[in-house]
């Protein structure tokens, strides 16, 4: 397996039994970690189980569920800083999925176009990783187009928009766009946390939490400076926008409120002292969770784990969301 290594723990333990542990570990998750010398563990690694754990079917299945989200970010990104796909920079993590629909070049600004090429490689890199960790899964068909985004608008205004919402005019549009899906994924993470057994998947899922809720913080801050301003041609303005599609997001997962705009009523901001909420959390400041199935209901678009719809037309791949679309 490409940039990983198999490793033998050798230990020995006072009954002169010696047991042997061998393990494929990506490098990537424990790089600084020695296996070979057992006596400074835990200076530069945190000294989690001695034995590392196996990666559990359950694990394989959660992390396999999340790169349905993390291809919808990985094309949305490049497409929109780049002008080209997964299928461009990173074939081989295709694994023989179709082409995404409707996606294009964004119109971007030169910051908001450095930021959005950094992510769009974050994106790959967290396909790369999950599928030497649990293996990949084809990428799903996925419609990015104009009109997907534009139907999230109309139903979290209960109108229709004039001119349609279109993600890829401008950064601003872009960054609206943006705040649809990264979020979703941070509270996936979340959500998974505490059903992952192993240690390595423990590590990686932290891990790509942290990168997707950094994602998460930079897109909403960027949108939080231009709060008051109207989004052209619309009378709406930034921070209505994000009211609008948390809700609709709250609404589709039908799991109460797991999502705030970057606006608040005090009693949702931190410690009901702040109206200021660039990032989304509960009362404790503790960010949401949601499950496999509130996440397919969102990004569906259809409320209905069973019913695929919006950004995934034919359903997302893996175990998990194919029971869902196995069992109307
Ligand atoms: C292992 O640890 C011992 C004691 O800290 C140290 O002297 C030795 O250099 C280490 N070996 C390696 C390969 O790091
Ligand atoms: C453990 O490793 C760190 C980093 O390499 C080193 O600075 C430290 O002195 C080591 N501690 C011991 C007890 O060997
Ligand atoms: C993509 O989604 C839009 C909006 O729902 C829809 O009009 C269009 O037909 C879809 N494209 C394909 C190829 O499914
Ligand atoms: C725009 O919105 C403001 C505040 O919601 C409202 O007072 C105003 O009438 C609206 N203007 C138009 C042209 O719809």
């Amino acid at each position: 397996m490409a940039n990983s290594f198999i490793k033998s723990l050798i230990i020995t333990i006072p009954l002169f039994t010696t047991i042997k542990f061998v393990m494929t570990v990506p490098t990537s998750l424990y790089d600084t970690y020695d296996y070979g010398n057992n006596s400074n563990l835990t200076y530069c690694q945190a000294p989690y189980s001695f034995v590392v754990e196996p990666i559990y079917k359950e694990d394989i299945d959660l992390l396999q569920f999340a790169q349905n989200v993390e291809h919808n970010e990985a094309d949305f990104f490049l497409w929109g800083a780049l002008g080209k796909g997964l299928d461009e920079v990173a074939p081989e993590l295709v694994l023989g999925g179709p082409r995404p629909i409707g996606v294009r070049k964004a119109n971007l600004d030169d910051i908001t176009e450095k930021i959005i090429t950094e992510f769009a490689y974050e994106e790959v890199g967290h396909l790369r990783i999950l599928k030497e960790t649990v293996g990949g899964i084809p990428r799903p068909l996925m419609n990015l187009s104009a009109a997907v985004f534009a139907s999230f608008m109309n139903r979290a205004f209960e109108q229709p928009l004039n001119p349609p919402f279109d993600p890829y005019i401008n950064s601003l549009n872009f960054l609206l766009g943006s705040y649809i899906v990264p979020y979703v994924g941070l509270t996936g993470y979340v959500g998974a946390s505490p059903m992952i057994r192993g240690n390595i998947a423990k590590r990686l899922t932290a891990g790509l939490l942290g990168v997707e809720a950094g994602q998460d913080a930079v897109i909403r801050a960027r949108l939080y400076e231009r709060a008051e301003e109207k989004v052209p041609p619309y009378n709406y303005t930034v921070a209505e926008f994000t009211d609008r599609l948390s809700k609709l997001r709250n609404q589709l997962g039908k799991c109460g409120v797991k999502d705030e705009g970057i606006i608040v009523p005090p009693e949702l901001g931190a410690e009901g002292k702040s109206t200021t909420n660039v990032l989304s959390a509960n009362k404790d400041s503790i960010s949401y969770q949601r499950t496999p199935a509130e996440i397919l209901r969102i990004l569906y678009d259809t409320g209905d784990e069973h019913l695929p719809g919006g950004f995934y037309p034919s359903g997302a791949n893996g175990k998990i969301a194919q029971q869902y679309l196995s069992k109307p």
